[in-house]
Order: structure tokens, then C-alpha cells, then sequence
């Protein structure tokens, strides 16, 4: 049994004021809350701030992103060991990363392992664009991002990542995969390529959220799906009450 997951990824939005109020109203309204993993995703500046807001509670901390060098001359970003000591989670290849930022599954496939290797949990976002999806494409592009993905990583380290299935043309727009299709992709595209990689054992271990338009009244259709074990949520992350709501519907 996966137990379910839901994380809000807040993108580019709240100032470290801003972002504390946020966490504090949440592990308000979601202490008690322990039948759900969760975590929130601020911007870097904030993450230090966040997760001391989020002290001894219930609500993990992730960071958007980082670089997988551990140090060095690399201008703007951040290193495992700094994200390490904020945040329990990073997400990796994000589609907003991968296509404005020029992140590539080699990339993606750099940053998991860098994260393995320093104890921070991936969140690993896979998804095809519209034309894919109207092209029939998707099951074949979302597997080869998969193969990209875990390229290299063992079977025990596969186990413990999440992967979050966000179709391009649902994040942000209001429009969703139905509940039916996104299981029935989830199914191809991510769990059989990863029997496919490793073992059955492997493949079930590993959770995988649905993201994309992810709304209080949505949330308990997606869950209710054998292969959607959460929801990696933007938008509605930004409101205390929308991702209370979305976590209690999880459960
Ligand atoms: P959205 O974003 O919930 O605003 O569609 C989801 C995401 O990009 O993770």
C-alpha cells in the first residue's frame, strides 16, 4: 500500500514574508493531518525560512530544483548540500525547467542521482505537450522520459523516489487529464516501463502523483485511481484553505 502524497510546488510566487505566512496557516490547518504525506515547495530565498515556519510539524519542505555539482563556480544556482540542509525534498524536470531553463532527461537523470547520493528525496516530473498527446505520442514520449530518468539508478534507489505525471496542457489551464486517462497512462507509460527497468516489486514501490489543474474538487477523483497516489499541486498550493482542502481530500 503507497501511502498517499500531495506537495505544493508555489513556483515563483511569495516573498519570505509572504511564504512564512503561508507555511504557518497550513501547519495550522493541517496539523493532526497523518494518513497524507505532505510537503510544500517554496522558492529558494525562502526555503530557510519555511522550513524553520514548519518546525516539528507535519509538512515536509522541498526545494524547485537545484544543480548536482556539490560546489563550485556555478553562478546562480544551488548544491545538494545547501538544499539538503533547508528541505527533505527537490523536485527534478519540472516542464517549466525543461522548457524554459533547457533541463534534458540527461540532466534530470544528473540531478536524481546527485540528489540520491546526498539523502534528498526526488520529485521527478514527467508529461507530454499537447501536440504529443493529439499525436497519440504520449505513452512512448513519457516512457522514454522514464528510461532518461532512471538511467543508471539501482533498484533500491528507484524504490524510494516519487514521480509526478503533469501533461503540459493541464498545468495551469484549468483543463485536466480525466482521472481514467491519466491512470491508464500511469500505467503504460510509467509503472510498465519500470517492470520493464527493474522487477514488479520496484514498479509498485514507487509513488506517483498527478499534477496539472489538481483543485479541491478534483483531488478525490484522481485519488480514487488504483495508480494516483497524490497530487503535485500549483496553483491551488497558493491558498491556505484550496490546499488544505486538496490534502484532506487524499486521505
Ligand atoms: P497547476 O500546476 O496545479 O497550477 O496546474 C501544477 C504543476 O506545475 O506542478
Amino acid at each position: 500500500m503507497r501511502k498517499p502524497f500531495v506537495a505544493g510546488n508555489w513556483k515563483m510566487n511569495k516573498t519570505v514574508a509572504e511564504a512564512t505566512e503561508l507555511a504557518t496557516g497550513l501547519k495550522g490547518s493541517l496539523a493532526g493531518v497523518t494518513e497524507v504525506d505532505i510537503a510544500v515547495c517554496p522558492v529558494a530565498t525562502a526555503l530557510g525560512a519555511v522550513s524553520a515556519a514548519l518546525c516539528c510539524s507535519n509538512i515536509a519542505v522541498g526545494a524547485q530544483n537545484m544543480y548536482w555539482e556539490a560546489s563550485g563556480a556555478f553562478t546562480g544556482e544551488i548544491a545538494p548540500p545547501m538544499v539538503k540542509e533547508l528541505a527533505t525534498y527537490v523536485i527534478i524536470g519540472h516542464s517549466e525547467r525543461r522548457q524554459f531553463f533547457g533541463e534534458t532527461d540527461e540532466t534530470v537523470n544528473k540531478k536524481i542521482k546527485a540528489a540520491l547520493a546526498h539523502g534528498i528525496k526526488p520529485i521527478i516530473c514527467i508529461g507530454e505537450s499537447l501536440e504529443q498527446n493529439q499525436a497519440g505520442e504520449t505513452v512512448d514520449f513519457v516512457g522514454g522520459q522514464i528510461k532518461g530518468a532512471f538511467a543508471g539508478i539501482s533498484a533500491a534507489d528507484a524504490a524510494t523516489v516519487t514521480l509526478a505525471y503533469e501533461p503540459i496542457w493541464a498545468i495551469g489551464t484549468g483543463l485536466t487529464a480525466t482521472p481514467e486517462d491519466a491512470n491508464a497512462i500511469i500505467r503504460k507509460a510509467i509503472r510498465d516501463v519500470l517492470v520493464e527497468l527493474y522487477d514488479d516489486a520496484t514498479a509498485e514501490a514507487i509513488r506517483v502523483q498527478y499534477g496539472g489543474s489538481v483543485k479541491p474538487h478534483n483531488m478525490a477523483d484522481f485519488i480514487a485511481m488504483q495508480e494516483i497516489d497524490g497530487a503535485l499541486v500549483g496553483g491551488a498550493s497558493l491558498k491556505v484553505d484550496d490546499f488544505t482542502a486538496i490534502v484532506k481530500a487524499a486521505t
